[in-house]
């Protein structure tokens, strides 16, 4: 894993964005995994920015989410179908045939998520995997237990998942729908490259356990250690427990020029 540590947020999520920027530059139908929740916002922001100011080319990129939950109309304007419209789709000039979020609404869960599996094949595979991590160490919705070898299947949220992710129901639990179709962790593994991305002092114990704890199904996260392409963009604060954050300041210092956004 390589942890790249940066004063806040935003540096965090521009430095991300050129590694992305890189790889659609270099492989224009490159197959990005994209993630929701607050935490990707601002690198989809300078993805926005590198399309607009810069002519970043989307047009042959084909995407995957990560997950979606069940129940959830793709109108509802808290499903991730509305989400990933929002804040990224809209805005940059994607090919909607090349767009795959899991269907909350299926009425076959099973034949769903295999056809959502099938799907990342045909595509050749993921080339780079956007992740956040949940309170609870989550990655997608994988939640504490889940198996490392699973695939899209569907979940039940934790009780702490169902109160983190509240306020966007306005605050309201019971709202939140308890069940998601969830790329599995052998899927996200799968990938060719993974980012991972977590800002804020919420996130110190989960990136502390993630880097530097045991690989635990108990912390899904932790599962990257395991991964040859795995890289961690944080926070002075989401880094606050790791222990050995001034090595990876100072690797990241030391980083060749040739090495950069690779
Ligand atoms: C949700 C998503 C995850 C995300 C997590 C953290 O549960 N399924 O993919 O990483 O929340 O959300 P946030 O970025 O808002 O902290």
């Amino acid at each position: 894993m390589e942890i790249i540590i940066q004063q806040n947020k935003q540096a965090a999520s521009v430095a991300a964005a050129r590694v992305v920027a890189r790889l659609v530059s270099e492989k224009p139908d490159a197959v990005l995994g994209l993630a929701t929740g607050s935490t990707p916002l601002p690198l989809y922001a300078e993805l926005i920015r590198m399309h607009r100011e810069v002519g970043l080319d989307f047009s042959a990129v084909t995407t995957f989410n990560l997950d979606e939950y069940v129940g959830l109309e793709k109108e509802h304007e808290q499903s991730y179908h509305s989400f990933m419209w929002q804040n990224l789709f809209s805005q940059i000039n994607i090919n909607p045939d090349k767009i795959h979020i899991p269907d909350g609404m299926t009425t076959d869960v099973p034949a769903c998520c295999a056809a959502y599996e099938q799907a990342i094949v045909d595509a050749g595979g993921i080339d780079l995997q956007i992740l956040g991590i949940g309170s609870d160490g989550h990655i997608g919705f994988n939640e504490p237990t889940s198996s490392f070898a699973s695939r899209t299947r569907i979940k039940t949220l934790t009780q702490e998942t169902v109160a983190d992710n509240a306020r966007f129901f306005d605050g309201d639990e019971s709202k939140v729908p308890r069940h998601c179709i969830t790329m599995g962790i052998g899927t996200i593994m799968a990938a060719r490259s993974n980012i991972m991305l977590a800002f804020g002092g919420g996130k110190a114990e989960a990136i502390a356990a993630m880097v530097e704890g045991p690989v635990a199904a108990m912390v899904p996260a932790s599962i990257l250690q395991h991964h040859r392409n795995a890289k961690v963009f944080i926070d002075d604060a989401a880094a606050a427990q790791l222990k050995r954050a001034d090595y990876y300041r100072w690797v990241y210092a030391g980083k060749p020029d040739w090495q950069q956004d690779a």
